[in-house]
């Protein structure tokens, strides 16, 4: 049993661009953006206001969100690591915000300079200013299925960092497989590289409708992932066209699941997304040529050819 409709949550223009080394033009970004909102996404995260030292293609993300906040038929979340980014989005008109832990202490302290107690403490201090605002959270737990220096991940840490966002008002938490490690079920390393038992563990904690599942396509895993995890009940999933993205702070974490073919997917089994998909690779095709990049979306290369 599928869901009749999944909600993408498209992450190109933060997740795909973050790691590129050469700096994107703001109005390729802000076309992107737009091409994005017309292919029908109802969701498309913009931009991250988090330290332009850390993140020196993010700096502009005050210009983006000048350009881009008055489109109408998409939401346009950005991530905000503390109070500071925080305002700063909600000064350049950002209407929601997401926020990101992990559930692996080495990846909090390399990603985001604290452990996961301080993160939280930090993170409650942004949902509550959220909340005064009525501005929607949503939380992100990144090495759901594996970090890149401490190898497994249990699952009972995943549900916990899930629960304490949850618990902190976030209204969605997206699982993120940051280096796409992750097999459905895994009989290798006991629990840790799976999709399933963490799943499990999560939903025990906090209702399916609340989660999202954020795959990297790194070890090619990412659909069948996406499938196990739509059997599980979850109905948003994140994606990033072109396939672009990875993490500056997760080595070999390249590529997001691209959105194109978790839509050719979707489509095929008869799973409504409002996306048209045409349009969507045209997107895909516009961003990829401005890095100069093959297309990463296999869907997206074979529909050309034809
Ligand atoms: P820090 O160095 O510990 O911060 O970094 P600090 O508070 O000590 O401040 C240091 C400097 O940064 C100061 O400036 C601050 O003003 C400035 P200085 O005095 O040196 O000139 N600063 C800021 N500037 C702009 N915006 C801000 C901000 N905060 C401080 N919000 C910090 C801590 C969290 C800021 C830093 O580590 C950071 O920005 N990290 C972001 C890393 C990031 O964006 N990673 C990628 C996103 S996560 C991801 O991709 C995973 C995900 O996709 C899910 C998955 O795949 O699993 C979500
Ligand atoms: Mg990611």
């Amino acid at each position: 049993d599928i869901p009749k409709f999944v909600k993408i949550v498209e992450v190109g223009p933060r997740d795909g661009l973050q790691n590129e080394k050469n700096i994107v033009p703001t109005s390729v970004k802000v076309e992107l953006i737009q091409r994005l909102v017309s292919a029908g996404l109802p969701v498309v995260e913009a931009t991250s206001f988090v330290s332009p030292k850390w993140v020196p293609q993010l700096a502009d993300a005050k210009d983006v969100m000048d350009a881009v906040n008055t489109l109408d038929g998409a939401r346009l979340p950005v991530l905000t690591p503390n109070l500071k980014g925080f305002e700063a989005a909600v000064s350049a008109g950002a209407k929601e915000v997401a926020i990101f832990a992990s559930a692996s202490e080495s990846f909090s302290l390399s990603n985001i300079n604290c452990t996961i107690e301080e993160s939280l403490l930090r993170y409650r201090d942004v949902a509550t200013a959220a909340k005064e605002l009525s501005i929607p959270v949503r939380g992100y737990v990144s090495c759901v299925a594996g970090c890149p220096v401490e190898g497994a991940v249990p699952p009972s840490k995943v549900a916990h960092v899930v629960k304490e966002l949850y618990d902190m008002g976030c209204f969605e938490i997206s699982l993120g497989d940051t280096i796409g490690i992750g097999t459905p079920v895994s009989v290798l390393i006991n629990e840790s590289g799976s999709v399933v038992p963490m799943l499990e563990a999560v939903m025990a904690a906090v209702p399916a409708e609340k989660l999202a599942v954020h795959f990297h396509d790194t070890y090619g895993q990412a659909l069948a992932n996406i499938l196990v995890s739509l059997q599980m009940g979850i109905k948003i999933v994140d994606a990033s066209v072109a396939g672009l993205g990875g993490c500056p702070y997760a080595k070999g974490a390249s590529g997001n699941v691209a959105t194109e073919d978790v839509v050719y997917m979707l489509n095929g089994l008869g799973v409504q997304t409002n996306v048209d998909l045409g349009k969507l690779i045209a997107a895909g095709d516009f961003i990829s040529k401005h890095l100069s990049r093959p297309n990463g979306s296999k869907a997206s290369v074979a529909l050309n050819r034809r």
